[in-house]
């Protein structure tokens, strides 16, 4: 069977790390849709296990049962299984838990598990340094312990900077400006060092841009804790009536109407690149790949909210505000290599993403605490063809 996700490679057990997130759980989904095993280890700090019970449920897999306080699996009678671990990328214990909680055999590591919040970063820098690096240094441990030598990382459009460039090719200069983005800059500077350290190593560095949008089902989505730090939940709360009004933060950039400009790209395209790194590692030589994921196309602040407007027959109120420091007027991607080496490139317009987005937000405004309080746990799940 030719599998479109993966492009036609192997399919196989995977872990997620910070797989209960926002892109950890339309990547599970999509990996799952195209027939891989799924294990998540997620300590829960920013994910949901409710995310992953409805990942289950729209992949039709069995029962989401929970056979103790911190571990949650379903599968399918043919194929398909998600199981999700409560665990730290930092402990070793909660790392060799995961891999043999998989009953072994895993044979690639998608590493989502992170802090990502800018203004956070730079209030916390040692707690960013530890999650974000001291994670990964504990992750690549454990691989080694368990002979797992495939790894895809969520890498970040943040470390260009506020480059000039229009659009950003991966070999702009790397030059982050706050501790999430220095964080990353080492990641990748160490996965450099271990790719090069032994043979058989396949990593793929994989750097977004701005990730938004939901699941067209509406049933997962974007749910972030307290107040958005991103442009795209904060105008879906503003639309539910979450909060009052719409900052833009400056209107006097260069650009076609004054407001910065950005690569948005849908979330699920942004899984099905996942599945596609993790299929082209497989199926070449080991290698060291860096890509770019976004969309190619800049849209303005203004233009996002013209559309998100007019895709779902809303009106919604704005202010303009001064700067962000640290905010540049544009950052576009050029994902030409994402398409010349694994035949990706983005398939849903910012339409899309809108309607997508709402839809997620207007059926879940305080997100999956709208679910209510977790059910008993032999009530968790229903039973698949029963
Ligand atoms: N969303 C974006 O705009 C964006 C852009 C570029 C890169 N990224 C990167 O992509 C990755 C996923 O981002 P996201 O938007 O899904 O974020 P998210 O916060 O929704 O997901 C991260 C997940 O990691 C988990 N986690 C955090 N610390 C952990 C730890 N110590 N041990 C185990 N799990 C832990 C959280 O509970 C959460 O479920 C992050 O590494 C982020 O830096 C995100």
């Amino acid at each position: 069977m030719i599998d479109s996700l993966t492009g036609g490679h192997s399919l196989t057990k995977v872990l997620l790390t910070g797989g209960a997130g926002f892109i950890g759980s339309h990547t599970s989904l999509a990996l799952l849709e195209s027939g891989h095993q799924v294990v998540v280890m997620d300590d829960f700090s920013n994910g949901s296990a409710e995310a992953l019970r409805r990942v289950a449920e729209l992949t039709g897999l069995g029962p989401w049962r929970q056979d103790a306080t911190d571990h949650w699996s379903a599968s399918a009678p043919v194929g398909g299984s998600l199981t999700l671990i409560r665990g730290d990328v930092r402990s070793q214990q909660d790392l060799d838990r995961a891999f043999q909680d998989g009953n072994g055999g895993i044979s690639a590591v998608l590493h989502f598990a992170g802090l990502k919040a800018v203004g956070e970063s730079m209030a916390e820098p040692l707690r960013y340094w530890d999650v974000n690096v001291t994670g990964t240094v504990r992750l690549l441990e454990a691989m080694g312990r368990h002979g797992c030598q495939t790894l895809v990382f969520s890498s970040s459009a943040t470390l260009y900077g506020t480059t000039d460039t229009v659009p950003i090719p991966e070999t702009a200069p790397l030059q982050p400006i706050n501790p999430y983005g220095y964080t990353k800059a080492a990641v990748e500077r160490m996965l450099t060092d271990v790719a090069s350290s032994a043979p058989g190593w396949r990593i793929a560095l994989l750097r977004y841009f701005n990730p938004v949008g939901a699941h067209p089902s509406g049933r997962i989505g974007e749910d972030p804790s307290g107040r958005p730090n991103n442009l795209f939940p904060f105008l879906c709360q503003v639309a539910a009536g979450c909060r009052q009004q719409l900052e833009v933060f400056g209107g006097d950039w260069p650009t076609g109407d004054g407001t910065g400009v950005r690569d948005y790209l849908h979330v699920m395209d942004l899984a099905e690149g996942h599945g596609r790194a993790l299929g082209l590692l497989q199926a070449e030589p080991p290698q060291l790949l860096t890509l770019n994921l976004g969309s190619g196309q800049g849209h303005s602040v203004l233009e996002l909210l013209r559309t998100f407007e007019t895709t779902n027959g809303l009106t919604l109120p704005y202010a303009v505000v001064e700067r962000r420091p640290g905010d540049s007027a544009v950052s576009v991607a050029d994902p030409s290599q994402a398409e010349r080496r694994m035949g990706w490139r983005t398939r849903r317009s910012l339409a899309d993403i809108c309607r997508d987005g709402w839809a997620w937000q207007r059926a879940n405004p305080q997100g999956y605490r709208s679910a209510g309080p977790q059910p008993a746990p032999e009530l968790i799940g229903a039973q698949h063809g029963s």
